[in-house]
Protein backbone atom coordinates (compact mmCIF):
# COMPACT_ATOMS: atom_id res chain seq x y z
CA UNK A 1 0.00 0.00 0.00
CA UNK A 2 1.33 3.41 -0.81
CA UNK A 3 2.79 5.55 1.83
CA UNK A 4 0.67 8.58 3.10
CA UNK A 5 2.29 11.70 4.03
CA UNK A 6 0.34 14.30 5.37
CA UNK A 7 2.01 17.86 4.33
CA UNK A 8 1.37 21.05 6.26
CA UNK A 9 3.16 23.85 4.39
CA UNK A 10 2.05 26.69 7.29
CA UNK A 11 2.95 29.95 7.15
CA UNK A 12 5.37 32.13 5.30
CA UNK A 13 8.40 30.55 3.41
CA UNK A 14 6.66 27.31 4.76
CA UNK A 15 4.49 27.67 1.72
CA UNK A 16 7.46 28.14 -1.03
CA UNK A 17 10.34 24.81 0.62
CA UNK A 18 7.84 22.58 1.14
CA UNK A 19 6.14 22.69 -2.48
CA UNK A 20 9.46 22.36 -3.45
CA UNK A 21 10.72 19.77 -1.29
CA UNK A 22 7.61 17.63 -2.31
CA UNK A 23 8.13 18.48 -5.78
CA UNK A 24 11.72 16.50 -5.35
CA UNK A 25 10.64 13.71 -3.22
CA UNK A 26 7.78 12.90 -5.55
CA UNK A 27 10.49 13.11 -8.63
CA UNK A 28 12.06 9.62 -7.00
CA UNK A 29 8.85 8.02 -8.03
CA UNK A 30 8.37 6.14 -4.83
CA UNK A 31 5.12 6.16 -4.94
CA UNK A 32 4.10 8.26 -2.18
CA UNK A 33 0.72 10.06 -1.50
CA UNK A 34 1.07 13.58 -0.55
CA UNK A 35 -1.84 14.92 1.43
CA UNK A 36 -1.60 18.58 1.83
CA UNK A 37 -3.45 20.11 5.17
CA UNK A 38 -4.24 23.85 4.97
CA UNK A 39 -3.44 24.36 8.52
CA UNK A 40 -1.80 27.82 9.45
CA UNK A 41 -2.25 31.53 10.76
CA UNK A 42 -4.03 33.02 7.50
CA UNK A 43 -7.38 30.53 9.14
CA UNK A 44 -6.72 31.09 13.07
CA UNK A 45 -6.71 34.85 12.05
CA UNK A 46 -10.12 33.86 10.33
CA UNK A 47 -11.62 31.72 12.67
CA UNK A 48 -9.47 31.51 15.39
CA UNK A 49 -8.69 27.43 15.12
CA UNK A 50 -5.64 27.13 13.08
CA UNK A 51 -5.97 23.25 12.75
CA UNK A 52 -9.48 21.72 12.89
CA UNK A 53 -10.08 18.47 14.67
CA UNK A 54 -10.67 16.91 11.10
CA UNK A 55 -7.39 17.75 9.60
CA UNK A 56 -5.60 16.69 12.99
CA UNK A 57 -6.73 13.02 12.44
CA UNK A 58 -5.45 13.52 8.56
CA UNK A 59 -2.35 14.19 10.53
CA UNK A 60 -2.51 11.48 12.96
CA UNK A 61 -3.91 9.22 10.23
CA UNK A 62 -0.87 9.76 8.12
CA UNK A 63 2.51 7.53 7.81
CA UNK A 64 4.51 10.62 8.50
CA UNK A 65 3.93 14.40 8.74
CA UNK A 66 5.73 17.02 7.13
CA UNK A 67 5.66 20.27 8.45
CA UNK A 68 7.16 24.02 6.91
CA UNK A 69 6.78 26.54 9.54
CA UNK A 70 4.70 27.53 12.24
CA UNK A 71 4.18 31.46 12.63
CA UNK A 72 3.22 35.08 11.56
CA UNK A 73 3.66 38.26 12.55
CA UNK A 74 0.35 39.56 12.83
CA UNK A 75 -0.37 36.35 15.27
CA UNK A 76 1.08 36.88 19.10
CA UNK A 77 -1.59 34.50 20.85
CA UNK A 78 0.24 31.76 22.15
CA UNK A 79 -2.70 29.37 21.37
CA UNK A 80 -1.63 29.59 17.80
CA UNK A 81 1.50 27.48 18.44
CA UNK A 82 -0.48 25.22 20.87
CA UNK A 83 -2.88 24.33 18.28
CA UNK A 84 -0.49 23.41 15.57
CA UNK A 85 3.23 22.56 16.74
CA UNK A 86 2.46 22.09 20.13
CA UNK A 87 -1.01 20.25 19.49
CA UNK A 88 1.37 17.46 17.04
CA UNK A 89 4.43 16.91 18.98
CA UNK A 90 2.36 16.93 22.29
CA UNK A 91 -0.73 14.54 21.17
CA UNK A 92 1.47 12.55 19.02
CA UNK A 93 4.14 12.53 21.84
CA UNK A 94 7.43 12.99 19.73
CA UNK A 95 9.24 13.16 22.50
CA UNK A 96 12.64 13.28 20.37
CA UNK A 97 13.42 16.48 18.27
CA UNK A 98 16.68 15.20 16.67
CA UNK A 99 17.91 17.95 14.74
CA UNK A 100 21.02 16.98 12.67
CA UNK A 101 23.91 19.70 11.88
CA UNK A 102 26.20 18.81 9.13
CA UNK A 103 29.01 20.82 7.29
CA UNK A 104 28.19 20.35 3.33
CA UNK A 105 30.51 23.06 2.59
CA UNK A 106 33.75 24.53 4.31
CA UNK A 107 32.81 27.94 2.61
CA UNK A 108 29.80 27.77 4.86
CA UNK A 109 31.78 27.55 8.15
CA UNK A 110 31.34 30.77 10.54
CA UNK A 111 35.26 29.93 12.13
CA UNK A 112 38.13 30.69 11.12
CA UNK A 113 40.69 28.01 11.55
CA UNK A 114 39.98 25.09 8.72
CA UNK A 115 40.88 22.61 11.45
CA UNK A 116 38.29 23.46 13.86
CA UNK A 117 35.63 23.60 10.91
CA UNK A 118 33.99 20.33 10.92
CA UNK A 119 31.02 19.81 12.00
CA UNK A 120 28.49 16.58 11.90
CA UNK A 121 26.57 16.43 15.36
CA UNK A 122 23.32 15.61 16.24
CA UNK A 123 21.05 17.95 18.77
CA UNK A 124 18.60 15.53 20.17
CA UNK A 125 15.92 17.91 21.86
CA UNK A 126 13.44 16.56 24.78
CA UNK A 127 10.58 17.50 23.06
CA UNK A 128 6.91 17.70 25.19
CA UNK A 129 8.42 18.75 28.37
CA UNK A 130 10.46 21.69 29.89
CA UNK A 131 9.65 24.95 29.90
CA UNK A 132 7.22 24.24 26.74
CA UNK A 133 3.79 22.78 28.59
CA UNK A 134 2.44 26.51 29.55
CA UNK A 135 1.65 25.28 33.20
CA UNK A 136 2.36 28.08 35.14
CA UNK A 137 0.25 31.58 35.24
CA UNK A 138 0.24 34.66 35.81
CA UNK A 139 -0.45 36.96 39.07
CA UNK A 140 -1.96 40.77 39.14
CA UNK A 141 -1.56 41.19 35.74
CA UNK A 142 -0.85 44.57 34.49
CA UNK A 143 -0.29 46.06 37.73
CA UNK A 144 3.42 46.76 39.49
CA UNK A 145 3.18 43.89 41.41
CA UNK A 146 2.15 41.25 38.19
CA UNK A 147 4.55 37.78 38.53
CA UNK A 148 4.39 35.38 35.84
CA UNK A 149 5.02 31.29 36.80
CA UNK A 150 6.31 29.54 33.55
CA UNK A 151 7.16 25.79 34.97
CA UNK A 152 9.69 23.80 34.09
CA UNK A 153 8.80 20.15 33.68
CA UNK A 154 11.15 16.93 33.58
CA UNK A 155 9.81 13.58 34.25
CA UNK A 156 11.61 10.09 34.70
CA UNK A 157 9.48 9.21 32.00
CA UNK A 158 10.13 11.62 29.52
CA UNK A 159 13.79 12.37 30.56
CA UNK A 160 14.79 8.77 30.66
CA UNK A 161 13.25 7.68 27.19
CA UNK A 162 15.05 11.08 25.47
CA UNK A 163 18.30 10.27 26.83
CA UNK A 164 17.90 6.50 25.67
CA UNK A 165 16.80 7.73 21.89
CA UNK A 166 20.12 9.82 22.47
CA UNK A 167 22.69 6.77 23.23
CA UNK A 168 20.51 4.84 20.21
CA UNK A 169 22.08 6.82 17.36
CA UNK A 170 25.29 7.72 19.20
CA UNK A 171 28.23 7.05 16.53
CA UNK A 172 31.04 8.08 18.71
CA UNK A 173 29.75 9.96 22.03
CA UNK A 174 27.13 10.88 23.75
CA UNK A 175 27.26 14.59 25.43
CA UNK A 176 24.66 15.42 27.95
CA UNK A 177 24.30 19.82 28.60
CA UNK A 178 22.33 20.94 31.52
CA UNK A 179 22.11 23.85 34.40
CA UNK A 180 21.99 20.83 37.56
CA UNK A 181 24.10 23.78 39.51
CA UNK A 182 21.42 26.66 39.05
CA UNK A 183 18.56 24.03 38.25
CA UNK A 184 19.42 21.40 41.36
CA UNK A 185 15.49 19.67 41.01
CA UNK A 186 15.74 19.20 37.11
CA UNK A 187 19.23 18.30 37.44
CA UNK A 188 18.96 15.85 39.85
CA UNK A 189 16.35 13.79 37.48
CA UNK A 190 18.09 14.26 34.47
CA UNK A 191 21.28 13.31 36.56
CA UNK A 192 19.35 9.73 37.54
CA UNK A 193 18.60 9.12 34.12
CA UNK A 194 21.15 9.92 32.88
CA UNK A 195 23.52 7.33 35.25
CA UNK A 196 21.15 4.68 34.39
CA UNK A 197 21.79 5.14 30.43
CA UNK A 198 25.33 5.57 31.12
CA UNK A 199 24.79 2.11 33.18
CA UNK A 200 23.23 0.67 30.13
CA UNK A 201 25.74 1.63 27.93
CA UNK A 202 28.85 0.94 29.47
CA UNK A 203 30.94 1.09 25.70
CA UNK A 204 29.31 4.87 24.60
CA UNK A 205 31.79 7.43 25.33
CA UNK A 206 30.30 10.44 27.25
CA UNK A 207 30.11 13.19 28.76
CA UNK A 208 28.46 16.03 31.00
CA UNK A 209 28.51 19.69 29.88
CA UNK A 210 27.28 22.51 31.51
CA UNK A 211 24.68 24.15 28.54
CA UNK A 212 26.77 27.49 28.56
CA UNK A 213 29.91 25.62 28.42
CA UNK A 214 28.38 23.13 25.58
CA UNK A 215 27.27 26.52 23.85
CA UNK A 216 30.77 28.02 24.24
CA UNK A 217 32.50 24.65 22.87
CA UNK A 218 30.20 24.12 20.54
CA UNK A 219 31.70 27.26 18.56
CA UNK A 220 35.20 27.22 19.80
CA UNK A 221 35.89 23.41 18.92
CA UNK A 222 32.43 21.62 17.18
CA UNK A 223 34.32 18.39 15.73
CA UNK A 224 34.42 17.41 19.29
CA UNK A 225 31.06 16.68 19.42
CA UNK A 226 28.76 13.89 17.93
CA UNK A 227 25.05 13.94 20.15
CA UNK A 228 24.19 16.27 22.20
CA UNK A 229 20.89 15.58 24.63
CA UNK A 230 19.29 18.55 26.32
CA UNK A 231 15.98 19.74 27.82
CA UNK A 232 13.19 21.25 25.54
CA UNK A 233 14.49 25.07 25.75
CA UNK A 234 18.30 24.26 25.56
CA UNK A 235 18.00 21.78 22.66
CA UNK A 236 16.19 24.50 21.04
CA UNK A 237 18.61 26.65 21.24
CA UNK A 238 21.59 24.16 20.94
CA UNK A 239 20.29 23.56 17.85
CA UNK A 240 19.98 27.15 15.96
CA UNK A 241 24.03 27.45 17.17
CA UNK A 242 24.69 23.95 15.31
CA UNK A 243 22.65 25.15 12.61
CA UNK A 244 24.92 28.21 12.64
CA UNK A 245 28.25 26.47 12.40
CA UNK A 246 27.31 24.01 9.85
CA UNK A 247 26.08 27.07 7.43
CA UNK A 248 22.72 28.41 8.37
CA UNK A 249 19.22 27.85 8.81
CA UNK A 250 18.67 27.48 5.12
CA UNK A 251 20.31 23.85 5.35
CA UNK A 252 18.76 22.48 9.02
CA UNK A 253 16.94 20.03 8.55
CA UNK A 254 15.02 18.14 11.77
CA UNK A 255 12.72 15.16 12.54
CA UNK A 256 10.24 15.04 15.84
CA UNK A 257 10.05 11.38 16.66
CA UNK A 258 8.46 8.95 19.24
CA UNK A 259 10.86 5.88 18.48
CA UNK A 260 8.68 3.93 20.54
CA UNK A 261 5.00 4.00 18.23
CA UNK A 262 7.54 4.96 15.36
CA UNK A 263 5.43 8.11 14.99
CA UNK A 264 7.29 11.28 12.49
CA UNK A 265 7.10 14.45 12.33
CA UNK A 266 9.74 16.58 10.24
CA UNK A 267 9.95 19.90 9.86
CA UNK A 268 12.99 22.52 8.95
CA UNK A 269 14.48 23.96 11.56
CA UNK A 270 13.87 27.47 10.39
CA UNK A 271 10.78 29.19 10.78
CA UNK A 272 8.46 31.06 8.39
CA UNK A 273 10.87 33.92 8.26
CA UNK A 274 8.10 36.74 6.80
CA UNK A 275 10.99 38.82 6.07
CA UNK A 276 11.50 37.23 2.77
CA UNK A 277 8.32 34.88 2.15
CA UNK A 278 7.49 35.57 -1.08
CA UNK A 279 10.74 36.89 -2.48
CA UNK A 280 12.31 33.88 -3.78
CA UNK A 281 15.02 34.02 -1.56
CA UNK A 282 13.82 30.83 0.68
CA UNK A 283 16.70 28.27 0.83
CA UNK A 284 14.91 24.65 -0.05
CA UNK A 285 17.91 22.90 0.85
CA UNK A 286 16.62 22.34 4.82
CA UNK A 287 12.78 21.13 3.59
CA UNK A 288 14.95 18.88 1.06
CA UNK A 289 17.42 17.13 3.71
CA UNK A 290 14.07 16.95 6.04
CA UNK A 291 12.16 14.88 3.15
CA UNK A 292 15.67 12.53 3.46
CA UNK A 293 14.74 12.39 7.55
CA UNK A 294 11.36 11.50 6.60
CA UNK A 295 12.05 8.58 3.81
CA UNK A 296 14.96 7.18 6.16
CA UNK A 297 11.97 7.23 8.63
CA UNK A 298 9.51 5.50 6.07
CA UNK A 299 11.80 3.06 5.01
CA UNK A 300 13.65 4.35 2.41
CA UNK A 301 17.55 4.14 3.12
CA UNK A 302 19.34 4.23 -0.03
CA UNK A 303 16.78 7.47 -1.26
CA UNK A 304 17.37 9.27 2.10
CA UNK A 305 21.23 9.55 1.17
CA UNK A 306 21.13 10.02 -2.60
CA UNK A 307 18.92 13.01 -1.67
CA UNK A 308 21.26 14.54 1.14
CA UNK A 309 23.99 13.54 -0.95
CA UNK A 310 22.04 15.44 -4.03
CA UNK A 311 21.29 18.50 -1.33
CA UNK A 312 25.05 18.23 -0.42
CA UNK A 313 26.38 18.42 -4.04
CA UNK A 314 24.36 21.36 -5.11
CA UNK A 315 25.02 23.14 -2.29
CA UNK A 316 28.63 22.66 -2.92
CA UNK A 317 28.60 23.65 -6.60
CA UNK A 318 27.07 26.64 -5.40
CA UNK A 319 23.80 25.90 -7.62
CA UNK A 320 21.70 26.95 -4.20
CA UNK A 321 20.02 30.28 -2.66
CA UNK A 322 22.30 33.16 -1.73
CA UNK A 323 22.02 32.20 1.88
CA UNK A 324 24.62 29.55 1.03
CA UNK A 325 26.63 31.30 -1.21
CA UNK A 326 24.91 31.04 -4.26
CA UNK A 327 22.71 32.95 -6.79
CA UNK A 328 19.37 31.25 -7.16
CA UNK A 329 15.96 31.37 -6.28
CA UNK A 330 14.16 28.97 -4.54
CA UNK A 331 12.73 27.01 -7.54
CA UNK A 332 16.02 26.65 -9.60
CA UNK A 333 17.80 25.47 -5.96
CA UNK A 334 14.91 23.35 -5.93
CA UNK A 335 15.49 22.08 -9.44
CA UNK A 336 19.10 22.13 -9.11
CA UNK A 337 19.14 19.18 -6.43
CA UNK A 338 16.34 17.34 -8.97
CA UNK A 339 18.42 17.03 -11.07
CA UNK A 340 21.40 15.27 -9.72
CA UNK A 341 18.47 12.97 -9.11
CA UNK A 342 18.07 11.93 -12.72
C1 LIG B 1 11.70 25.37 16.71
C2 LIG B 1 11.00 26.69 16.90
C3 LIG B 1 9.77 26.49 17.78
C4 LIG B 1 10.23 25.98 19.14
C5 LIG B 1 8.90 27.75 17.96
C6 LIG B 1 8.31 28.22 16.65
C7 LIG B 1 7.80 27.53 18.99
O1 LIG B 1 11.89 27.63 17.41
O2 LIG B 1 11.06 24.41 16.25
O3 LIG B 1 12.88 25.28 17.03
O4 LIG B 1 10.79 26.72 19.94
O5 LIG B 1 10.02 24.78 19.38
MG1 LIG C 1 13.93 26.95 17.47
Amino acid sequence: MARRVAVVPGDGIGREVIPAAVRVIGGLGLGLEFDVVAAGAERFLATGQALSDDEFGRLTDADAILLGAIGDPRVTDPAYTAQTLGRIRGELDLYANVRPARLLDQRLSPLRDPGRRPVDLVVVRENTEGLYTSLGGRLRPGTPAETALQQHISTYHGVSRVIAHAFSIARTEVVMAGKANAMPHAGALWQRCWDEARAAHPGVPARQLAIDACALHMITDPPRFDVIVAENCFGDILSDIAAGLAGGLGLAPSANLNPGTGRGMFEPVHGSAPDIAGTGAANPVAAIRTGALMLAHLGFPAEAEALEAAAADAVRCRECTPDAGGSLSTGQATAAVARRLG
